[in-house]
Order: structure tokens, then sequence, then C-alpha cells
């Protein structure tokens, strides 16, 4: 399973690469928004994550609302840099502008994804990743992981990951990260805090407390 970082923070998405882990990024406007950013520096933003990221997808979300504003948007999107992915919400205009934009050349992933007919439906379109959440299930009292694992079982069924990749999404928890990569998610994108919490484990913790008392033993002695 391949790690995505969920942030439109630069330097977060600096430190995650530089832990070399890290396989792509994706944002949505309330990531980029939590930055500071205004609307008028979103492309600039969205220019220098995917420069940081050398080649590797970057998710930038459209916030068009037609089919035809989705499309002009999207291809605006993708021509900032050839590492951007277009970012779409499923709905019944995204689906026609994703079939469009895939004839283009132009990778969608689709987000906002809580049931199987609508990741089929988007894998459908041509959606080069689909989104399954995770976190806001948990947070309506609904078992996400339950979810996503339906997602993925019937992605797996129709789709081989060249045509459709699933990002487990809404991620909140190294639990969740976990049971992602157990049901057989391509990818996990998690947000920066979460993506910390993985890289510890209490007995890791005391183990390297005990290799430097260790090793100061050995220079004393
Ligand atoms: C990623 O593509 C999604 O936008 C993100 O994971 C949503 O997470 P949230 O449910 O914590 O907002």
């Amino acid at each position: 399973m391949k790690f995505f970082i969920d942030t439109a923070n630069l330097e977060e998405i600096k430190t995650a690469m530089s832990w070399g882990c890290v396989a792509g990024v994706t944002t949505n406007p309330t990531l980029y928004a939590r930055t500071g950013g205004k609307l008028a520096d979103f492309e600039n933003h969205m220019v220098h994550i995917a420069e940081l990221c050398e080649g590797l997808p970057v998710s930038a979300e459209s916030t068009a609302k037609t089919v035809d504003e989705m499309i002009e948007e999207g291809k605006r999107l993708a021509a900032l840099a050839p590492n951007i992915v277009v970012k779409l919400p499923i709905c019944a205009e995204s689906l026609a502008a994703t079939k469009v934009l895939k004839q283009e050349g132009v990778d969608v992933n689709m987000t906002l994804i809580f049931s199987i007919p609508q990741a089929l439906m988007a894998a459908s379109a041509g959606a080069r990743y689909v989104s399954p959440f995770v976190g806001r299930f948990d947070d309506i009292a609904e078992d996400g992981v339950e979810q996503l694992a339906g997602i993925i079982e019937a992605i797996k069924t129709y789709y081989t990951p060249d045509q459709t990749e699933i990002i487990a999404a809404s991620l909140r928890t190294p639990n969740h990260v976990a049971q992602a990569a157990l049901l057989g998610s391509d990818i996990a994108t998690v947000p920066y805090a979460a993506l910390e919490k993985c890289l510890h484990h209490p007995l890791t913790d005391r183990g390297l407390e005990a290799f430097e008392l260790d090793w100061k033993k050995v220079q004393e002695a």
C-alpha cells in the first residue's frame, strides 16, 4: 500500500517527503484554507506542492459546479504541472466531466465516496482514483472500515490498479491506516499528525531509549 499525505501545508509535505515513504499528496479546499491561503493564490500553491513532490501525484480539488466548468477548471489545473490530478466530488456533473477529462488524458480522483455504487460509477466513468471516506462514517457512529472493505472488494472485482486505484481517505488514526492496508487498499491518504503517529509504537520508543543507554555504557567502558 502506498502512503499519500492528506494536507496542503508545505512544511508538512516537505517533512513527510523527506521520510522517503510518501508517494503522493491529496488536498481539499478545507485543507488549503487551513494554510491561510487565499483563493487567488490557490493555483500557485498547487504548483509549489507539485514541485515539492517531483512527479508524484498531487490531487487538486475543483470547486466548479457545472460539467463545462469542471472540464475547464480540470484542464487548467492539470496544465499547472504534469503530476496534478483533478479531484472532483462525486455527482452527475463530475461523472460526465470525468469521462471527458479522461479522454483528454487528465487523471481524476473522485472523492466523497461513501458507497459501493458510487465507487463503481466513478471507476466506470474513468476515474483514475476513487476515494472512499472512513472517518466521516465513524463521525456518525457507523463503521467506516466495514464500508471501506465493501468498496475495496467491489472495485477489485472489476478493475485493476492500472485502471482505478483506491485511495482510503478521511483516515484519522494509525488503526485506520492498518485496516486500509489489511483490506488491500492501493493507497492510504493520511493527515500529517496521524502519519507522524504511525512512526511510533511504545515498544519502539522504549527500544530506542534502551539502545541509547546501551551505547552510552559501551562508550564509557
Ligand atoms: C482526501 O482526499 C479527503 O479530502 C480527506 O481525507 C477528508 O478527510 P476528513 O474527513 O478528515 O475531512
